[in-house]
């Protein structure tokens, strides 16, 4: 497999999006990768999902989410680093940033609280599967558009939908589109449902009963829904597909993160699918958690020689180390689990590297003993993520 060369990739781009699954590390990639390219001398924004409290502290970032927090250099001086750019994080919080949007798009304050308040826009906003996942995007293409990083890095929500943002242009026009709002929904706006019985009894009887299984003051509220942001559909459409124009783009790269366990390959494999589906650009995986081969022969004994090379280190344990047999045995035992693990991790890896031979960059990380919750532990990580050159 090629090997991931992220210094090379982040010299190039302006947005990375890190997603995976939940648990696997995503949040601390993002932050480290934060940290490495504040270190090559970047202005770097880390735009992060739910991080571990201890990680949020030393990232400084506040609970009120959705405002970008400089990370204080000091916290790298006590490292021994002094980065030669900056990095700021800020902690993404989705349902701020679609009333941030209904706020710009409306056509006043009233009409916005109004929208805000409205039952079915609250229903509406988190019903759309992957609206929320959109706004991640939405959010950071508008600080992309500020243009006052030179790199953003994206941490993806731990879900499944975290790539359902891709449907959300469609998603929106279809929403739209839908003939309950062309013709159900117009003569109710236009003429009152009074009239509506005198001037079209169809389309009166569909509404009646509409109303009767839903209630009148559900239809009151998307009528109200739809006059107040009737004019913005259409910005809100464009805006979107323009959102999608960057994440296609060449200063995006997607990362996908994931633990280097089979059950983790899997789902890793459903995000990797449908980015190249959806013609993303793909930067490479990193497989954290990876359990490394620990012996020089990469292949590594046949499970059948197990056995016998197990014996064969015993005897070397305590016959040429001296060691106490109880002690000797304890440390083969370890060795066989460790190896018994990392095998599984290659063979995993290898499988998944099999939907595009030699065409997936890949990096690992190996488990450390400790979480990681500070500078320190993000540099420990980046000595793997960026491994000198040998
Ligand atoms: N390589 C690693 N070794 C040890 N702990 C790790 C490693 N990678 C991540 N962690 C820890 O695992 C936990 C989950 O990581 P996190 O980045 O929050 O995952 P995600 O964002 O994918 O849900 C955190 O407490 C983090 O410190
Ligand atoms: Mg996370």
């Amino acid at each position: 497999m090629p090997r991931l060369d992220l210094e090379d990739l982040l010299q190039g781009r302006k947005i990375v999006i890190c997603c995976g699954s939940g648990g696997v590390g995503k949040t601390t990639v993002s932050a480290a990768l934060g940290v490495q390219a504040a270190l090559l001398g970047k202005k770097v924004l880390a735009l992060t999902v739910d991080p571990a409290r201890r990680l949020a502290d030393s990232l400084g970032l506040s609970e009120l989410g959705n405002r970008e927090a400089p990370v204080p250099a000091e916290r790298f001086l006590r490292h021994g680093k002094n980065p030669a750019g900056s990095l700021h994080a800020m902690m993404l919080d989705t349902k701020r940033t679609f009333d941030e949007l209904i706020e710009r798009y409306a056509p006043d304050e009233t009409v916005a609280s109004n929208i805000m308040q409205n039952q079915f826009y609250q229903h509406l906003s988190s019903a759309m599967t992957g609206s929320h996942e959109y706004l991640a995007m939405e959010k950071l293409y508008q600080i992309h558009l500020d243009g006052r990083y030179d790199l953003i890095v994206l941490d993806t929500p731990p879900t499944k939908h975290a790539l359902d943002f891709l449907e959300a242009p469609n998603r929106v026009r279809a929403f739209f589109d839908r003939s309950i709002s062309q013709w159900f929904l117009k003569p109710y706006l236009t003429m009152g449902r009074l009239s509506l019985n005198l001037f079209n009894r169809t389309a009166g009887t569909v509404l009646r009963l509409v109303e009767r299984f839903t209630g009148a003051e559900f239809l009151h509220d998307v009528s109200e829904f739809v006059t107040g942001l009737a004019d913005s559909f259409d910005i809100f459409r464009s805006r979107a597909e323009e959102v999608m124009h960057v994440l296609r783009g060449e200063e995006t790269t997607f990362l996908l993160v994931t633990a280097a366990d089979r059950g983790s390959l899997g789902e890793a494999a459903y995000f990797y699918d449908r980015i190249r589906k959806a013609s993303l650009p793909f930067g490479g995986i990193i497989a954290n958690r990876f359990h490394a081969f620990p012996l020089p022969d990469e292949s590594g004994p046949p499970p059948r020689d197990r056995d016998e090379s197990r014996e064969a280190m015993l005897a070397a344990l305590t016959r040429r180390r001296g060691l106490p047999p109880p002690v000797a045995r304890q440390l083969v035992e370890n060795f066989d689990r460790y190896l018994g693990l990392a095998l599984r991790d290659r063979d995993a890896l290898h499988a998944f590297t099999q939907r595009s031979p030699g065409r997936i960059p890949l990096l690992t990380v190996p488990a450390f003993d400790e979480d990681i919750f500070d500078i320190g532990g993000l540099l420990k990580m980046n000595e793997y993520l960026f491994p000198a050159p040998s």
